[in-house]
């Protein structure tokens, strides 16, 4: 079953549930689980639904933190080799939205403190940071960070430069959703630390797109989706929270498990569907079968590849420096596609009808298109793309 790099390409679509006249170049959004992934989960929902008392009620967690064989711990440590960390530091979220939330929901914030965000934060988390410094009586900062084309140490001293003495918390993007650069998160953490601020990582576009050792980052926290690149179903996400961290945490819901540790805490919150969870090491020993570095080189190779061709294609500029690039590109689109929310929705619907999957986002100057590489997708697909943009009726 597994196929060798210099094999992957659109054929492999099959192993997906696309729809395979579609361009689908927007893996990065919701993710897509491969088939097996799925079938996988709706086996393991029929075992389930066989005794739903015994599979949720018993050995599903550990609701009490006695330390009884739980399969919620079972697939947190298969995934905690995945992400290199420890699985007592790591929980199950329904996504880094609700990582994001819990996070700064239950930090013990005083009046005056500050919430830290960047120019390059994804807006549904800013809000949530929005929300937790007025819940608080903090104050939002919103630190200005680089365009595409600046060096690592750029995004570094901005950050630097927007701490202030009242910021207790920073949330960094370790991908950013909208400019696709991976950031120097490692330095960005150590400079955030000389003053004292901790670091919480929004790492939604990162297992599985490129290689994680969260505890090398060095950050407080440190959450992501499962569901985007690791290939496991919707909605499976991952809060990581270093030991010292800890004892103030508590999930966004309180159920069973309160004041029994993060483990059990975490595990019930309440009765809910834990297959996508229970899924996430079947996804990922998939992932390991296609092979995870040739996963990852051809990902990278074809993003950067559409980041060249596409930019010379249009006649724009594609600044980003190939180490910052992962598997997914953001690229400038010609000026002449306007620089509004209605032009990039305008663009995007082209695209739909064009039968291209690929999302048109706004900056300040103009519109971008983004563009995941999956195994799936290949150089026909980028081609498409660019054709489809310079066939772009013009008023
Ligand atoms: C950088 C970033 N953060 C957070 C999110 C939110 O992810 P979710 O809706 O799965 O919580 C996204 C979604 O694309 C994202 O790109």
């Amino acid at each position: 079953m597994a196929e060798p790099a210099d094999d992957f390409g659109a054929h492999l679509r099959k192993h997906w549930k696309l729809n395979p006249d579609i361009a689908y170049l927007n893996h990065g959004t919701v993710g897509a689980p491969p088939r097996r992934v799925l079938e996988f989960q709706r086996a393991l929902s029929d075992q389930i639904e066989d005794n739903p008392a015994r599979f949720l009620l018993r050995g599903l967690d550990d609701i009490s933190g006695t330390g009884k064989p739980s399969r919620m711990r079972d697939a947190l440590s298969h995934v905690a080799g995945f992400v290199d960390c420890s699985p007592d530091d790591l929980a199950f979220v329904d996504n880094i939205t609700a990582g994001v939330n819990t996070v700064l929901r239950s930090f013990p914030f005083r009046p005056g403190d500050e919430i830290a965000v960047t120019t390059l934060g994804y807006g549904g988390i800013t809000n949530a940071a929005t929300f937790a410094a007025r819940a608080s009586g903090s104050n939002l900062n919103t630190i200005e960070l680089p365009r595409p084309g600046a060096e690592p140490y750029e995004f570094v001293e901005a950050l630097d430069r927007g701490l202030t003495p009242a910021t207790r918390i920073v949330v960094i993007d370790h991908l950013a959703a909208t400019t696709s650069l991976v950031m120097p998160v490692a330095d960005m953490v150590a400079a955030c630390h000389a003053k004292g601020v901790l670091v919480l990582v929004d790492g939604a576009h990162v297992p599985g797109n490129i290689p994680l050792d969260i505890v090398a980052l060095g950050a407080d926290w440190y959450t992501a989706n499962l569901h985007k690149w690791a290939w496991a179903p919707r909605s499976c996400g991952v809060l990581w929270t270093s030991p010292a961290q800890q004892p103030h945490l508590r999930p966004l819901v309180t159920s069973w498990g309160f004041d029994n540790g993060l483990a059990a805490e975490f595990d019930h919150p309440g009765t809910r569907d834990p297959s996508p969870f229970l899924s996430a090491p079947f996804a990922i020993d998939l992932m390991r079968e296609f092979g995870l570095d040739a996963i990852y080189t051809y990902n990278h190779e074809l993003a950067w590849w559409a980041g060249q061709f596409l930019a010379e294609q249009w006649g724009t500029t594609f600044a980003a420096p190939k180490p910052m690039v992962g598997s997914m590109v953001t690229v400038p689109l010609p000026t002449h596609l306007g620089t509004t929310v209605a032009d990039a929705e305008r663009v995007r619907a082209w695209l739909e009808q064009a039968g291209i999957e690929a999302p048109a986002l706004i900056r300040p100057d103009g519109l971008d298109v983004r563009v995941s590489a999956q195994i799936y997708c290949d150089r026909t697909d980028i081609e498409r793309l660019g054709h489809a943009i310079d066939d772009f009726p013009t008023a």
